[in-house]
Order: C-alpha cells, then sequence, then structure tokens
C-alpha cells in the first residue's frame, strides 16, 4: 500500500509508525533493564523494605545528585515496563514511591533463583555486536554473525577471554539453577532409577549439582571444555571430566544437554547423538537415554509473548552460533536420523521443554 492521503487512513499510518517504532527502540528496553541491574535498583528497594521514594533511591545508589532527574525518566520507563510498581504515599515532599514487582524479585543479586547473571550475560556487548554483523554474514562465507565480528566461534572466544569466560559461566549458572529447581521438583520421573549421569556442556556443574544432591544415589559426571570447570571441585557423587563431547563422552545410563542442541548446526547435533549412543549403557528399560532441555518452537499453538521470545531466542543463536531452536519435527528429524527410535516431550519448563530420547 503506497502511503495515503485519505483522512480516515491517517489513523492506520499513524499506528503502523508507532509499530515501527516501537521495534526500533526495542533494545533500548533491554538497556534500562540493563542500568537497572547494574544500578542495582532491584536490591536498593528490596533492602529498604517498603516503598522507596526517588530520593531515597538516590541516596541508596550513592548516584550524582544531578542525575536524579535522569533516575526518574529510567523509573518512568521500567514502571511502564512492569518491571517496577510506583504507588501513592503521603509524604511531605514527594507522592510516590516505587515497588518491586514480580519480574524485579527475579532481579535480585542475592535471591536464589535471580536472573540478574543471565541478563547481563545476553545484553553483553560480546553477544549484542553480532547482531550488528547479520547483514554482512548474510553475503559472507563466515560460520555466524558471532564469526563475522570476532574471527572466532563463541567457546573459543570464552576460552580466550578470562572476563567474558567468567561472565558467560554466571549466567549460565543462573539460569541453570533456576531450571535444576523446577526439574527436581516437577520432573523427578525424569531421574528416578538412574545410577549415572553425564551432564554434557553442563557449565560450572549447577544443574548437576541440584540433580546430584536430590539423588544421592545417582553418580553424576559433568563433561566440560577445560577453561569452564578449571579449579571446580566435585562431591561424593558429582565430578567434573575436561573434555570434548565431539570426541568422547563418559558412559552412564542417561547423557544430559541443556541448552546445547540449539548451539549447533543439525549435522553437530548428529554427531553429538552418535557419541551418546556409544556412551548409553543401559537398555530403555534400565534408564537408558539421552534428556534434552531445549525449546520445542510450535508457532501454531503457543501464546504470542511466548512465541516472540522464542523467535528471539532462536535469533541469539543464529547471530552468536551455528545453531537454531527447533520444531517437534525438526527434533524427530534429527533422532531418526541419529538412530533413535522413539522421543517424550514434556513441556514443563515453560518456554522449553524436556525431552527424553531413547534407542528402542
Ligand atoms: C549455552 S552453554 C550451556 C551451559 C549449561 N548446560 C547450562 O545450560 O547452564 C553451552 C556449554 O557448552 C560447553 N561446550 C561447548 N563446546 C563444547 C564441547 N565441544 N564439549 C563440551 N562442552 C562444550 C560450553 O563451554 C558451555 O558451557
Amino acid at each position: 500500500m503506497a502511503l495515503a492521503n485519505a483522512v480516515d487512513t491517517t489513523q492506520e499510518l499513524l499506528d503502523a509508525q508507532s509499530h515501527v517504532w516501537n521495534l526500533i527502540f526495542s533494545h533500548i528496553s533491554s538497556m534500562s533493564l540493563k542500568s537497572a541491574i547494574q544500578l542495582g535498583i532491584p536490591d536498593a528497594i528490596h533492602k529498604h523494605n517498603k516503598p522507596i521514594t526517588l530520593s531515597q533511591l538516590a541516596d541508596a545508589l550513592s548516584i550524582n545528585k544531578a542525575k536524579s532527574p535522569a533516575l526518574f525518566r529510567l523509573m518512568r520507563i521500567l514502571v511502564h515496563s512492569k518491571i517496577f510498581d510506583k504507588v501513592n504515599i503521603e509524604d511531605e515532599d514527594e507522592e510516590e514511591a516505587y515497588s518491586l514487582t514480580r519480574a524485579s524479585c527475579l532481579l535480585l543479586r542475592d535471591e536464589p533463583l535471580s536472573f540478574a547473571p543471565f541478563a547481563l550475560t545476553i545484553i553483553d556487548p560480546i553477544l549484542a555486536d553480532p547482531f550488528h554483523h547479520v547483514t554482512e554474514w548474510f553475503k559472507n562465507e563466515s560460520a555466524s554473525p558471532f564469526f563475522t565480528r570476532n574471527g572466532s566461534g563463541l567457546f573459543e572466544l570464552t576460552g580466550n577471554d578470562r572476563v567474558f569466560n567468567q561472565v558467560f559461566n554466571e549466567g549460565m549458572a543462573s539460569d541453570a539453577r533456576f531450571v535444576g529447581s523446577i526439574l527436581v521438583e516437577k520432573c523427578k520421573h525424569v531421574f528416578e532409577g538412574l545410577t549415572s549421569l553425564v551432564d554434557v556442556g553442563g557449565g560450572t556443574g549447577t544443574v548437576a549439582k541440584v540433580v546430584a544432591d536430590a539423588f544421592p544415589g545417582l553418580k553424576c559426571v559433568v563433561l566440560e571444555l577445560p577453561h569452564v570447570i578449571a579449579g571446580l571441585e566435585g562431591s561424593e557423587n558429582l565430578s567434573f571430566v575436561s573434555g570434548d563431547m565431539f570426541e568422547f563422552i563418559p558412559p552412564a545410563d542417561a547423557i544430559f544437554f541443556k541448552w546445547i542442541f540449539h548451539d549447533w548446526s543439525d549435522e553437530d547435533c548428529i554427531k553429538i547423538l552418535g557419541r551418546c549412543k556409544e556412551a548409553i549403557t543401559s537398555s530403555k528399560e534400565k534408564g537408558g537415554k539421552v534428556i534434552i532441555v531445549d525449546m520445542v518452537v510450535d508457532c501454531e499453538k503457543q501464546e504470542d509473548v511466548a512465541i516472540e521470545t522464542q523467535l528471539c531466542m532462536d535469533m541469539l543463536m543464529m547471530a552468536v552460533t551455528t545453531g537454531k531452536e527447533r520444531s517437534e519435527k525438526e527434533w524427530a528429524k534429527l533422532f531418526s536420523a541419529a538412530g533413535f527410535l522413539n522421543y517424550k516431550i514434556t513441556p514443563i519448563l515453560g518456554l522449553r521443554s524436556v525431552i527424553e530420547v531413547f534407542l528402542s
């Protein structure tokens, strides 16, 4: 449709402009969230124990007094984004105060299920910059926009950049705490009866630790790249093994992968599943299986917000890895290509599912 000049299309034109503007500006919402986390705003409100006024917040954050009006503007957009609530108060100088919402409770640094490290990882320039290279990547031969930007893959960079390695591992661990707690509470049956489990690419061992603690009779091994697990110590039923999953996966009843397959191309996933076939020591009846925690994209069924998040995650995978988020059909194709005959999807983790994959 060409730009219309009829009066009754003006509103449509303005609506379309507003829609595009919202998309153009959407990174500013992420950046505002980043400032809130880095300044420690959720923690300051929490520590205050009751709704906090702007001047109390400015004091608590020790910000430059001249920046108070800017803090008001940051809080205004975050209230609009439902990160904070604004409440009316009776005070001599100020009429409004801020309180936490359920969303900002997830951003408290000392909250065990805090998402703050995950948020700071995803918004880190190292993961955000490759998006500026997507167009260039569409026309070049490089494996990913991340590679176009950095001349190496993500996991080579974490191996060479000590600071980002720590940021990334903490980010993953914060998500792992969240997922681990739900897994052992709501998905017990997935682990029951197992005597051994390898968490492949298990980061600093957060999920494995939660599972090992919940199932003391289960021997858990974390297989990881050396720079991720350097200096980590295991426990009675948890150990760390340094290695490359494309070369070898230690033998176990079940092989666990959280957020691994979405990092890799179909070809690489089939190679990894091939290593799983060699590693699985038990029959299906005795627990022999692959357990995957990842997204199952379903544009038909899911609610709009969930689809948008899944599609954004898929774009992130496109920008920083060679992987993607997969539909059930795509997962089924992978499993069958690798020689696995059955699978079961349990959509228990909100945007992600637990997928059990069996050889028979
Ligand atoms: C997206 S992170 C997921 C970490 C963890 N599973 C979680 O969800 O919290 C991917 C992990 O795979 C590890 N990884 C990458 N390539 C690997 C390889 N060839 N062998 C073993 N682990 C690898 C990375 O070091 C990283 O910790």
